[in-house]
């Protein structure tokens, strides 16, 4: 796969704007400001490709990419955004739902969420979502260069604790400041693409 052939390939609204075809789709999910669309630029070594903002609940579409022709990210919708109004929430409940109950070619939907804190009970809620749709689940922890080395074991091991994860479950590490994570990110995604049982 050759990662300097992605692109941006709609900034979608609606499931009749969704890709077509049968390429792989690998969903990336989580809070706002968590880091969905750095993790994007991080993989695909590229610094602007997804948009990143400070401020948080900007992306209120489905950001998809094409990588090679290959394989495609969906950039998620951030939820936890306290200043989305109720209506708003609904719609954002609804896109998210509709989106997973009816993508064939997902491969999987990768849950965020920052290491420095404990997951929120939307983040549950999520993970419960994605279990709904797949039998084990795969959580990357964010922003792990913001932690001190010797507290990533006790905030990994609370994260797992907190979002009930099993011994087949996946949970890895992640900076965009640094390497870590994306190496094992990739093999990850890579077993889900060929349609290997990770
Ligand atoms: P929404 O699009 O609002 O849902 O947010 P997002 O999940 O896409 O977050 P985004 O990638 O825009 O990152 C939010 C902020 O966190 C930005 O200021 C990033 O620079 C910062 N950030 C993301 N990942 C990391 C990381 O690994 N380490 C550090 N230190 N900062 C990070
Ligand atoms: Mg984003």
């Amino acid at each position: 796969m050759n990662l300097h052939n992605a692109s941006i390939y709609i900034s979608a609204v609606s499931p009749a704007q969704y890709p077509k075809g049968m390429l792989p789709e690998i969903a990336f999910a989580g809070r706002s400001n968590v880091g969905k669309s750095s993790m994007i630029n991080k993989l695909l070594n590229r610094k602007g490709l997804a948009r990143t903002s400070q401020k948080p609940g900007k992306t209120a579409t489905i950001n998809f990419y094409n990588i090679d022709d290959k394989l495609f990210f969906a950039d998620l919708p951030g939820y936890g955004y306290a200043v989305r109004s109720h209506s708003e929430t609904k719609k954002w409940g609804g896109m998210i739902e509709e989106y997973l109950s009816d993508r064939e070619q997902l491969a999987a939907t990768i849950l965020l969420v920052d290491s420095r804190h404990k997951p929120s009970q939307d983040d549950i809620t999520m993970l419960d979502w994605i279990r709904h749709y797949y039998e084990n689940v795969i959580v990357v922890a964010t922003k792990v260069d913001k932690l001190k080395t010797r507290d990533i074991p006790y905030q990994l091991d609370m994260i797992k604790d907190v979002l009930s994860l099993t011994e087949d479950d996946i949970l890895i590490p992640f900076s965009v400041n640094d390497n870590e994570g994306r190496i094992s990110l990739w093999d990850v995604i890579n077993l889900l693409i060929a349609g290997d049982k990770y």
